[in-house]
C-alpha cells in the first residue's frame, strides 16, 4: 500500500517516467529531432485537423485505416494496412503488444542496458522481466533469446546507440521460442538495414516504429508497428476503443505526405553526429559508436555533476544512471556547437571534471 491507498504490489515504490521537461536554449535529452516541422507541413496539418474538426461530434475511425494505409506505403517492403498498426506513441504500440503477448506468467526479455520504459511495460502489463547483459561493446547474445514468451530489441538500442546487423537480428529471431520484438524507434538514423526485411519468414516477428524521432512527430503522439496481419488481428482484443484521436490521425497522415522533406534532415543529424562525436574523442571523452541520433559520453567522474554544470549553462542532456556516462541527443548544427562549448568548459572545472 501507498499513503494509504491499495495500490497494486507490483506499483509500490515505482517512480514514473520523468525525463525533466525544462525551458533551457539547447533541449538535448529526449532524441527529438531538432528541426521544426516545415512551413508547408504546418499548414497542411492545420487544414487536415481543421477538416477533422468538422466532425468531432462522431467517433474517429477505430481502425484508422487512412493512417495504416499511409503508413504501409511509407514503409514499403510489400506491406499493406493489414499489417500495420498505429497507436499514441510506440509506447503505446509496446504495452498493447504485451497485454496480448505478455502477461501474467510470462517472460519478457531484453539486453541491457537498454530502453528504460521496458521494465515499465513489463510491471504495467504483469509479465516478468527478464535481463540480459550486452557485452563489452554492448553487443548481444542472440542465443539467450531462446526460452522467453516475448524478446524486445532496441535496435538501434537506447541509451548507448548501438546499431545491429540485420544477420544478427536474423539469428535472435532463429534462435527464439516466442515473439520478437524489434523497437526501430530511431531507424530512420541507422545504417542497417530494417528487420522488416525479415517479416515475411519470421510470422512472429513484430518491427516497431516511431514518428516521434526522425519523422519530427514526437508532439503529434504517433508510434506505429508492421507485422503479420495475424498480429494486427490479436491487438484489436487489447486496444481501446477509438484509441487514436480524429486530429492526431488527420495530422500524422497530413505529415506522412511531407516525408520526402522531413527526413532530408536526417542527413544533417548524422553528419553532425559523427563530428560531435570525433570533438568529444579528440577531448579524450570515449563515445560509444552511434547508429542513432544521440550519443552516450564516457570518461567523466560524476555524471550527476556534469549534468548540473551543462544545465547551469543552458544546456539540458540526461543522465541515464550509466557509472561515468551521459547521453546526448544530436540538435541542429548550432546547438551541437554549443553543447561542444558548454561541455568543454564545464569539464574543466574541478567539481564536473573528466574521470582520470
Ligand atoms: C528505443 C525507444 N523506443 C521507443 C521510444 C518511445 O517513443 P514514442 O512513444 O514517442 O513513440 C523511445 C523514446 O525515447 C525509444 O528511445
Amino acid at each position: 500500500m501507498s499513503g494509504g491507498l491499495p495500490l497494486r504490489p507490483e506499483l509500490v515504490g515505482r517512480t514514473p517516467y520523468g525525463a525533466p521537461q525544462l525551458e533551457v536554449p539547447v533541449r538535448l535529452n529526449v532524441n527529438e529531432n531538432p528541426y521544426p516541422p516545415a512551413p508547408a507541413l504546418v499548414a497542411d496539418i492545420a487544414a487536415a485537423v481543421g477538416r477533422a474538426a468538422t466532425s468531432l461530434h462522431r467517433y474517429p475511425d477505430r481502425d484508422a485505416v487512412g493512417l495504416r494505409t499511409a503508413l504501409a506505403a511509407y514503409l514499403g517492403h510489400g506491406l499493406d494496412a493489414a499489417q500495420v498498426w498505429a497507436a499514441n506513441g510506440s509506447n503505446e504500440v509496446m504495452v498493447q503488444l504485451l497485454q496480448a503477448f505478455g502477461g501474467p506468467g510470462r517472460t519478457v526479455m531484453t539486453y541491457v542496458p537498454s530502453y528504460s520504459m521496458y521494465p515499465d511495460y513489463a510491471a504495467l502489463t504483469g509479465t516478468t522481466l527478464v535481463r540480459v547483459e550486452r557485452d563489452a561493446d554492448f553487443g548481444i547474445d542472440p542465443s539467450a533469446a531462446a526460452g522467453h514468451d516475448v524478446v524486445v530489441l532496441a535496435r538501434p538500442n537506447n541509451p548507448t546507440g548501438t546499431g545491429l546487423p540485420l544477420e544478427v537480428v536474423e539469428a535472435v529471431c532463429e534462435a527464439a521460442t516466442g515473439m520478437v520484438f524489434v523497437d526501430e524507434a530511431y531507424q530512420e538514423f541507422s545504417a542497417h538495414t530494417s528487420a522488416l526485411a525479415l517479416l515475411a519468414r519470421f510470422p512472429r516477428l513484430v518491427v516497431t516504429r516511431t514518428m516521434s524521432k526522425a519523422f519530427a512527430f514526437a508532439g503529434g503522439r504517433v508510434g506505429y508497428l508492421a507485422a503479420s496481419a495475424e498480429v494486427v488481428d490479436a491487438l484489436q482484443l487489447v486496444r481501446l476503443p477509438y484509441h487514436l484521436s480524429a486530429p492526431t490521425q488527420a495530422a500524422a497522415t497530413a505529415a506522412l505526405g511531407h516525408a520526402r522533406e522531413t527526413l532530408g534532415s536526417v542527413a544533417q543529424v548524422v553528419a553532425d553526429r559523427d563530428v560531435l562525436a570525433k570533438s568529444l574523442a579528440a577531448q579524450g571523452f570515449p563515445v560509444v559508436p552511434s547508429d542513432a541520433n544521440f550519443l552516450l559520453v564516457g570518461g567523466l567522474t560524476d555524471p550527476a555533476a556534469t549534468f548540473a554544470a551543462l544545465l547551469a549553462r543552458g544546456v539540458l542532456v540526461r543522465d541515464v544512471g550509466i557509472p561515468d556516462h551521459l547521453r546526448v541527443t544530436v540538435g541542429t548544427t548550432d546547438e551541437c556547437a554549443q553543447l561542444l562549448d558548454a561541455w568543454t568548459a564545464v569539464t574543466h572545472e574541478p567539481v564536473a571534471g573528466r574521470s582520470t
